[in-house]
């Protein structure tokens, strides 16, 4: 296939078999975010390209190598939105949403990073995302994580999941911690593998994150962030550590982990799937005080978190059954039945509202009918010709089970139907 004939390296179709499982996790999610009293927003897939730089930060890899930006034609510099929290951000200050209010959003859609695609990692993904605005105290981290429980718990998904928190304290803790760092790494520079070498200069604390393995001892020796906490993140830490205990929601405090946006103080949490492999982090986010006055609105805190689709998808596919095949075909034997067959489905369908009802177009023979409704799944046929016409009867034929088939005047039939398919 020629290129132009391909979809883009690292993003996906997503095609009619598939659907339903999205479906079905989109509705999850927004029921349980709902019954938590969270609110929809929507905000544009393009954002001014400084917005990005302005949040994230310069020196993450989101920013430096992962950005899809472009020129257009007034010669703006834009870009395809790499995550929510800068947009909704954004549109709250620009709305008036943030001032002295509370908000509790959630929102979802794709988002892209010119990343090296692999399993669990794509160039155009979907997010669904939550941000909560004018609460600074650890109850609301604990609720967003309460939620995220709740949720695993209605996608069968409870055992799997493992929560890791950490704090990353306030911008002056964090700016001393980082000294502290630097120093460290300095004195074993000769260790540093090039990445981290460059890291140590512009963001000292993601050479925490490395994975790479020559580097694991040194990292584990390091000074750890929560020696540097100040009293007040360290007593909202322990608050929450607390809550999550009362909760009964089990998670390891990981001193390494660091988050890769600059926009984080304090709570940092990430949900994990050990068997996922590489990319297993599902669900991950945390508070961003700071966040919103650094883009003009006034001082708010902040704090949300976002999950994988693809990832939550991937987990889930082994034991979902999701069912969208339709109930009954609807097979139009003659010109007659033809010409009518739209109008008695439709009568159907208002008759029987959970009915998945398929009509058969393009007239054909017999055969010809039958053999598309046996490749439509559907349980039933429903045959109208010149005989039931005459007498106000529909056929009703069982595909896949061994029962004879039965003439049924219209109103027995939908009566039939409505015990079937409730
Ligand atoms: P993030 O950690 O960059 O955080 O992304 C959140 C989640 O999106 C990841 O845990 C992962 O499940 C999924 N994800 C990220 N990149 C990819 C990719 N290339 N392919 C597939 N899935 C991916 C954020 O985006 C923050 N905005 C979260 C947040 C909201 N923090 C506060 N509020």
């Amino acid at each position: 296939l020629s290129k132009s004939l391909q979809a883009v390296r690292g993003m996906n179709d997503t095609l009619p078999q598939q659907t339903p499982f999205w479906q079905y996790l989109e509705q999850v999610l927004r029921d349980t975010v709902t019954r938590y009293g969270y609110q929809e927003i929507r905000f544009p897939l393009i954002e001014y390209t400084a917005l990005f730089k302005r949040t994230i930060g310069e020196t993450t890899d989101i920013v430096e190598k992962e950005m899809y930006t472009f020129l257009d034609r007034n010669e703006d510099s834009l870009t395809l939105r790499p995550e929510g929290t800068a947009g909704c951000v954004r549109a709250g200050i620009e709305h008036g949403l943030l001032y002295n209010q509370v908000q509790r959003l959630w929102y979802k859609g794709p988002m892209f990073r010119h990343e090296r695609p692999q399993k669990g990692r794509y160039r155009q993904f979907y997010q669904f995302g939550v941000e909560v605005f004018g609460l600074p105290g650890p109850d609301i981290d604990a609720e967003l994580l309460l939620m995220t429980a709740s949720l695993w718990q209605a996608l069968g998904l409870k055992q799997q999941l493992q929560l890791q928190i950490n704090s990353l304290g306030t911008p002056a803790s964090r700016a001393n911690y980082r000294k502290t760092l630097v120093a460290y790494f300095e004195q074993h520079k000769a260790l540093l593998d090039e990445e981290s070498a460059c890291r140590l200069a512009v963001n000292p604390l993601r050479i925490l994150d490395s994975k790479e393995p020559q580097l694991q001892q040194l990292i584990a020796n390091a000074p750890q962030m929560s020696e540097f906490l100040d009293p007040a993140s360290r007593s909202h830490f322990e608050d929450l550590c607390q809550q999550l205990q009362t909760a009964g929601i089990s998670y390891e405090i990981n001193p390494r982990l660091v988050r890769g946006l600059d926009y984080y103080t304090m709570t940092v949490f990430e949900w994990v799937m050990p068997i996922l492999g590489a990319q297993n982090t599902v669900c991950a986010g945390g508070r961003y005080d700071g966040l919103v006055e650094q883009l003009g609105g006034k001082p708010t805190p902040a704090v949300g978190f976002a999950l994988g689709l693809e990832r939550l998808l991937a987990l889930l596919k082994d034991h979902l059954r999701v069912d969208s095949t339709p109930h009954a075909y609807l097979i139009l034997l003659g010109q007659q039945a033809a010409a009518q067959g739209l109008l008695l489905a439709e009568q159907l369908r208002n008759a029987v509202p959970t009915l998945r009802l398929l009509t058969h177009c393009g007239e054909g023979s017999h055969k010809v009918q039958f053999r598309r409704a046996d490749k439509s799944e559907a349980r039933w046929a429903l045959i109208v010709g010149e005989e039931e016409l005459n007498s106000d009867t529909i056929t009703l034929k069982y595909l896949r089970e061994e029962q004879p088939q039965q003439r049924l005047p219209l109103p027995e039939l939908i009566k039939w139907l409505k015990g079937q398919v409730t």
